[in-house]
C-alpha cells in the first residue's frame, strides 16, 4: 500500500457572508425589501427559521406572509396541506416555480424550518437550535443542491453578540460534520476510496449590518474549526496500515508547508538518551518504528507559557501479548484519535490566527505482540524515573502518556490536557455521550466544561481521589500499570497524575466520543471542537 503523505486540500465545504442592508423587523416595508433582496440571491436554498407564532392560527404572521407574497402563495399552500406547522426542527422545502421568477426569486428553493413555540421576545436555546439547524443542513446534503443562503436573523432572534457567535459557529461545524466524507482528501492513496464529495459544498451566512461583525468572526471561527475536525476524522478513519506512527510524522511536517506550524520529531536515540523506557517498551513489540511529534503554533508572545495538549497515538491496538479478543479489534486503528485530535486543532489554531502558544505533543506508536514485546510482569523504568510494572500489555497507553507528560515539563505550561482513547471502562461509564474529564484545577474544569456545552461536545467530570491511587501498587516496583476492574477510567487516570504534578492537568478519556461503531462507523472528531472552544474562550 502506498504510504503518500496527507492532503490538506480540497475543502469539502466553504463558508462565505452576506450582508443585507439594516432591517427593522417590525416595519413590514423593511421585511419586504429585506427578503426581496434575500431570495434575489443565486441559490440552490434559501434557510429560514420560522416560529408557530409566526406561521398564525388561520392566516400567516409577519415574516411569512411577506415571504408568501413574493413566493406566489406557495407558504399558504403548504400551511393548508398540513406540511407546515412550525414545530421544532420540522422541515418543509418549496421549489420554485415560474411565478417565482417573476417576481425577481433568484433561489431555487425555499426551506422552512421550525422553531417551535417560541414567542416573540424568546431566544433559542443552543441544544434546539443545534437540533434544528442538523435537520437542515441533512435536508441540504446529499442530493441536488450545491449551495445555500442560511438567514442568521431568522434562527437568532434576539441572541446577543457573543450568542449568535456561537450559534454561527455551531452553524458551520454542523454543517462540516454533515458534508464530511472520507477518502474525499485522499486522491493519491492506492486503494479505491467509497465516498464522494457531498454536492453540497458552499454556506453562504446572510444577516443585516449590525450583526455582521459577529457573523464575519464566527464563520471564519467555524471554518477552521471544520478544517481541523476533517483533519482529525481522516486520520482516524484511515486504515492502520497507511496511518501508522510514520505516517502521522509525515502529516505533521506536511502541516509546516500549509501552515506557519512548526515541527519537531525526536529520534529513536534522542527518546533512549531522554530515558523514555516506558513509551519505548510499549513500541518494542512492532516493526514500526515509534515517533515522538511535537507542533507548535506561536500565536502569542514569546514569554507566554503555552497550553499543551497531549495525545494518545497507538496507531493499533492489539493488547500486546495481552492480546485483545478478535470481535471488532478493526476498531482499535482508532486508538490514535487522541493524537488525531490533536493535530486537528494545532491545524484549527493556524487556521484562527489564535494569538496565543500552544503546543501539541504526540507519542505514536503501535502495540502489537511480538518476539520482542513487552511481557506481563515486566518492570519499565519512565522517564520521571517512576518504575512501572507492566501487568497487562493492553493498558498502553498511560504508558505511552506518561513520559510524554514529563517530557512537556519543559514548556513551563499554563496548562496540560492529555486526550487519550484510554479505558473501555469509561464507555461503559459514560457511553457516547460525554468525554470523561480527569482534574484537580477547578478553572480548567469549568472552563472545559463550557467549552463543552459551547460545541455539543461535552465532558463530564470523574473522581482522581487518593484513595484509587491504592489499586495501582506494586509488589516489585513503585507502581502497577493497572487497578484490577473497578473504576478502570479512574485508576488509568490516577496512574496519570502521577506524572502531572509539575503543572495544571486535565486528562480527557474519550474512548466513547472518539468514534461510532456499529453501520455508521466512522471518526468523530470529537474532541477537536471542544479544544478550540477552549481556547477560543482563553
Ligand atoms: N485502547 C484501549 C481502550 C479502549 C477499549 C478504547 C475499547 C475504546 C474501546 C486501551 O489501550 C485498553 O486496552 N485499555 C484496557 C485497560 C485494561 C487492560 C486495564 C481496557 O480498557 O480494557
Ligand atoms: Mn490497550
Ligand atoms: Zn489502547
Amino acid at each position: 500500500m502506498e504510504k503518500t503523505t496527507y492532503s490538506l486540500i480540497p475543502m469539502q465545504i466553504q463558508f462565505s457572508t452576506k450582508i443585507l442592508p439594516e432591517t427593522d423587523f417590525a416595519s413590514a416595508q423593511h421585511i419586504k425589501l429585506a427578503l426581496s433582496s434575500l431570495a434575489s440571491q443565486t441559490s440552490d436554498c434559501l434557510i429560514l427559521g420560522y416560529t408557530k407564532n409566526e406561521l398564525g392560527k388561520k392566516t400567516l404572521g409577519s415574516p411569512l406572509v411577506e415571504l408568501d407574497a413574493l413566493l406566489n402563495g406557495a407558504i399558504a399552500r403548504a400551511k393548508a396541506a398540513g406540511d407546515l406547522d412550525g414545530k421544532e426542527a420540522s422541515i418543509c422545502l418549496l421549489r420554485a416555480d415560474d411565478a417565482w421568477q417573476k417576481k425577481g426569486v433568484k433561489v431555487k428553493r425555499v426551506l422552512l424550518v421550525g422553531l417551535g413555540d417560541l414567542g416573540v421576545k424568546d431566544n433559542l436555546a443552543l441544544t434546539s437550535f443545534a437540533k434544528i439547524a442538523k435537520v437542515a443542513f441533512k435536508a441540504l446534503s446529499g442530493g441536488a443542491m450545491h449551495s445555500a443562503l442560511w438567514f442568521v436573523p431568522s434562527f437568532a432572534r434576539h441572541a446577543d453578540a457573543d450568542m449568535l457567535l456561537k450559534q454561527v459557529r455551531l452553524a458551520a461545524q454542523l454543517a462540516g460534520e454533515q458534508t464530511y466524507r472520507f477518502g474525499v482528501r485522499q486522491p493519491a492513496m492506492k486503494f479505491k476510496v467509497k465516498d464522494l464529495a457531498d454536492p453540497f459544498h458552499q454556506l453562504v451566512f446572510a444577516t443585516v449590518k449590525s450583526s455582521s461583525k459577529a457573523v464575519q468572526l464566527a464563520v471564519q471561527q467555524g471554518a477552521a474549526l471544520v478544517e481541523g475536525m476533517n483533519l482529525a476524522k481522516d486520520l482516524g478513519n484511515l486504515p492502520p496500515n497507511v496511518c501508522t506512527p510514520s505516517y502521522l510524522a509525515k502529516t505533521a511536517q506536511g502541516l509546516v508547508k500549509q501552515t506557519k506550524l512548526k515541527v519537531e520529531l525526536l529520534t529513536r536515540k534522542q527518546m533512549e538518551a531522554l530515558g523514555m523506557g516506558s513509551f519505548l517498551s510499549v513500541a518494542q513489540g512492532s516493526e514500526a518504528p515509534p515517533q515522538f511529534i511535537i507542533i507548535r503554533h506561536s500565536g502569542g508572545k514569546a514569554s507566554e507559557s503555552p497550553m499543551v495538549f497531549v495525545g494518545k497515538g497507538i496507531t493499533f491496538d492489539t493488547g500486546g501479548i495481552s492480546l485483545k479478543p478478535g470481535e471488532a479489534m478493526d476498531e482499535m486503528k482508532y486508538d490514535m484519535c487522541g493524537a488525531a485530535s490533536v493535530m486537528g486543532t494545532m491545524l484549527s489554531c493556524d487556521l484562527l490566527g489564535l494569538k496565543q502558544n500552544v503546543i501539541g505533543v504526540i507519542p505514536t506508536c503501535e502495540n502489537m505482540p511480538s518476539g520482542r514485546a513487552t511481557r506481563p510482569g515486566d518492570i519499565v523504568k519512565s522517564m520521571s524515573g517512576q518504575t512501572i510494572e507492566i501487568l497487562n500489555t493492553d493498558a498502553e497507553g498511560r504508558l505511552i502518556l506518561c513520559d510524554a507528560l514529563t517530557y512537556v515539563e519543559r514548556f513551563k505550561p499554563k496548562a496540560v490536557i492529555d486526550i487519550a482513547t484510554l479505558t473501555g471502562a469509561c464507555v461503559i461509564a459514560l457511553g457516547a455521550v460525554h468525554s470523561g474529564m480527569f482534574s484537580d484545577d477547578a478553572g480548567l474544569v469549568d472552563a472545559l466544561t463550557e467549552a463543552g456545552h459551547d460545541s455539543l461536545d461535552t465532558v463530564w467530570r470523574m473522581p482522581l481521589d487518593a484513595a484509587y491511587q491504592e489499586q495501582l501498587k506494586s509488589n516489585f516496583a513503585d507502581v502497577a500499570n493497572i487497578g484490577g476492574r473497578p473504576a478502570g477510567s479512574v485508576t488509568a487516570a490516577c496512574f496519570l497524575k502521577r506524572f502531572t504534578e509539575k503543572y495544571k492537568w486535565a486528562h480527557l478519556d474519550i474512548a466513547g466520543t472518539a468514534w461510532k461503531g456499529g453501520a455508521a462507523k466512522g471518526s468523530t472528531g470529537r474532541p477537536v471542537p471542544l479544544l478550540v472552544n477552549f481556547l477560543l474562550a482563553q
